[in-house]
């Protein structure tokens, strides 16, 4: 009969572990689907290898150097006896794994910037703590999600208004930073048709870890409509309920700070509200977008996503509902 040896429990933890990171849902740089991210893949797997040999080679010599012992049977000290080791170990293979990887990096640095034929433009503009989203070509704005098209280079020019941010989608594309007063152009082409969680890497302020958004690389035909959709302003609400709540939004500090496409609302301080009732989420990742959310969050944002830049707003129950019901029809 055989007993479980107790190393299995915890072995099965780290298999379940490791499954959970590999998990294609997750952010993951060595889960590629893009060609930006695939070629920094390629570049990580050779520095791996190239680092897990020469790991394997030291340790080796290690172990055969205890195994040797310090003297040999004859008393006389154990040593290498030439001058070769020193010269092909210590310094022509660490200059020719150096000379490679320089190679590689710059190489790989000139392939990322390449510019491809109808690569379409978008502008990320990164906020105290979320993603202004423009679309030049079409006129258009949105916030926390960018829509892409499969198979098309897209071109990201990254700008910021407040502080540093980074740009960062772990499966399309490496960190390109936003910095105040300078544009940065990230070029990626999205293989596979997916959602992709995108995030804040350079630590930016209170709210640096809810500064999420998505990329939602759909077919180019579906992106195509979508664009075409978008590029026409939402018309007068049909619902009494909702006309209410475009009055309330107008009236009230909301239109102060946010934009709608096709009312008088043109401000562009927070998030625009033009598609709101087609995202997914409110506050750059931090709830999901559904009435109660969003209720919540015009009441009093600062207690879902302490020290946002949205200040509470009091309103009756009826034009808080009306108001709602406005935002959560706009698509
Ligand atoms: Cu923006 Cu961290």
């Amino acid at each position: 009969m055989t007993r479980r040896r107790p190393i299995v429990g915890p072995l099965l933890v780290v298999v379940a572990m490791t499954m959970a990171a590999c998990d294609k849902r997750a952010p993951n740089t060595l889960d590629p689907q893009g060609d930006h991210a695939r070629h920094i893949a390629g570049v990580w797997w050779l520095m791996f290898g190239l680092a897990a040999g020469v790991y394997l080679v030291v340790g080796g010599l290690i172990i055969i150097s205890v195994v040797r012992g310090r003297g040999t049977e004859h008393g006389r000290p154990s040593r290498v006896g030439d001058n070769a080791f020193i010269w092909i170990g210590g310094v022509l293979v660490p200059i020719a794994i150096l000379a490679l990887l320089a190679v590689v990096t710059v190489t790989t640095t000139r392939v990322l910037d390449t510019h491809r034929k109808g690569a379409l433009a978008i502008e990320v503009t990164g906020k105290r703590w979320w993603w202004d989203v423009r679309y030049p070509t079409f006129g258009f704005r949105t916030a926390n999600e960018i829509r892409v098209p499969v198979g098309r280079q897209v071109a990201v020019t990254l700008e910021s208004t407040d502080v540093i941010h980074s740009f960062w989608i772990p499966q399309l594309a490496g960190k390109t930073d936003q910095i105040p007063g300078q544009r940065n152009v990230l070029r990626f082409t999205a293989e596979r048709a997916g959602t992709y969680r995108g995030e804040c890497a350079e630590y930016c302020g209170v709210e640096h870890a809810k500064m999420n958004f998505v990329v939602l690389a759909v077919p180019s035909a579906d992106f195509d409509r979508w664009a075409a959709r978008h590029a026409q302003p939402p018309g007068v609400p049909e619902d009494e309920l909702a006309a209410r709540g475009q009055r309330v939004f107008l009236r009230e500090a909301c239109a102060g700070c946010h934009r709608i496409a096709g009312t008088p609302a043109d401000a562009t301080i927070g998030p625009d509200l033009t598609d709101l009732g087609a995202r997914r989420s409110i506050g750059a990742l931090t709830v999901p977008n559904d009435r109660d959310h969003l209720s919540a969050w015009i009441v009093d944002s600062q207690a879902v996503k302490p020290g946002n830049l949205m200040p509470p707003i009091t309103l009756s129950k009826a034009d808080l509902d009306a108001l709602v019901t406005y935002l959560e029809s706009l698509r």
